[in-house]
């Protein structure tokens, strides 16, 4: 069985105003009609591979949300687990490890990000299942996007070898977490370099051993705050105390940049983090005009532009736009250029000190 651990802390400014502190972007249906939250879940379950029901890491705002969204797709989670406070990645990773490890140390975990677009829940399987084999083998197994410009938000895998065939691990000989912009040109020249998608792939024992040995400081916090963690109204709460005094690090820091049993499997199909709106308006499909209309939203001779209004009591009516972006909540709108989508998290500066 494969047990799928769902990552869900972080809060996406610069999806603003839709995403907001208290409904962060993955509980929005921000493309199609389920929330990327639901969908991400929905993608570990059916097919041919065994998925055990979900481990869902969150925090205590988000937890009867999380609840909600699981029973509206009408799926049991395996268990949710309350983070005091959010320690990133590395805590929430190694914390989950732990979790199963005391039941079954061999379980295959599946970590994923609840804030991503994989439309392509098939081939999503299908890169699993091949990378079940480099975890047999104790791998910790990453998944691969071809990069197609030097980003610098995500982490980059050097792989050892040219992969003979689609979707056969390969073993890594490097992992680098968001490189400056210097760096990230070099390895997109390169050409042996691909995204990391942020997926994993690892037995518990496996990922445990390494933070013991990539950082061994997280181990006495963490564990005191899963072997102290308490049942709360069906939730299950980390010990406050020990979890304070784990570091604040993401697990490409943490592990991924030291680890030497790194694998990937290339993933081909479509994968998309919605990084802003820009790429909320490209992944919805824009029509011949290149214009995507969402909700109360009408668009009149409007290109490459994205309207949308989420409040039933706003029309948004756009005439001769051209590359803008326009969405409206019920108390709040965002007129922004196109080009300037990766500026809308200023938004969210500014308004923050205004108040
Ligand atoms: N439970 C929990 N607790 N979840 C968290 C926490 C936390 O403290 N912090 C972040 N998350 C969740 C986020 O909600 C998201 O779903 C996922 O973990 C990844 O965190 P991000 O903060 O979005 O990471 P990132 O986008 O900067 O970088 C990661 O993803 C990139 C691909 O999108 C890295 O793995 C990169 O290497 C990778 O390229
Ligand atoms: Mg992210």
């Amino acid at each position: 069985k494969i047990t799928p651990v769902i990552l869900c802390g972080g809060s996406g400014t610069r999806l603003w105003p839709l995403s907001r502190k208290s409904y962060p972007k993955q509980f929005v249906p921000l493309v199609g009609n389920q929330t990327l939250f639901q969908s991400s879940v929905l993608r570990m379950t059916g097919g041919a591979l065994d998925f055990a029901g979900p481990l869902v890491l969150t925090n205590s705002d988000f937890r009867f949300i999380v609840t909600e969204q699981l029973a509206s797709i009408g799926i049991d989670p395996g268990a949710v687990l309350i983070e005091p406070e959010g320690r990133n990645t590395g805590p929430a990773v190694l914390a989950a490890a732990l979790y199963l490890a005391k039941s079954a140390p061999e379980a295959v975990m599946l970590v994923a990000p609840s804030d991503h677009l994989i439309p392509d829940k098939a081939a999503f399987q299908a890169a699993v299942e091949a990378g079940l084999k480099a975890v047999q083998e104790g791998q910790l197994v990453t998944f691969g996007i071809a990069p197609t410009h030097p980003e610098t938000a995500y982490g980059y895998l050097e792989l050892s070898a040219v992969p003979d065939s689609v979707s056969q691990p390969v073993t890594l000989s490097r992992f680098v977490e968001k490189p400056d912009a210097a760096r990230a040109a070099e390895m997109l020249a390169a050409g042996n370099f691909m995204w990391n998608a942020g997926i994993f792939l690892f037995r518990a024992s496996d990922i445990v051993a390494a933070f013991q040995a990539c950082a061994p400081a997280l181990l006495e916090p963490v564990s005191k705050a899963v072997d102290g963690a308490e049942p709360d109204l069906g939730f299950l709460r980390l010990a406050s105390d020990p979890w304070s005094r784990a570091e604040n690090v993401s697990i490409d820091y943490a592990v991924m940049e030291k680890a030497t049993n790194l694998s990937v499997v290339p993933f081909a199909g479509a994968w998309s983090d919605l990084g802003g709106w820009d790429a909320v308006w490209r992944e919805t499909g824009p029509d011949e005009t290149g214009t995507v209309t969402t909700g109360e939203a009408i668009a009149i001779d409007c290109e490459n532009s994205l309207l949308r209004s989420d409040s039933t009591a706003l029309e948004l009516v756009g005439i001769g736009l051209k590359n803008v972006i326009a969405i409206a909540m019920n108390d709040a709108v965002l007129v922004a250029d196109m080009s300037r989508a990766q500026d809308v998290k200023q938004a969210v500066s500014a308004l923050k000190a205004k108040a």
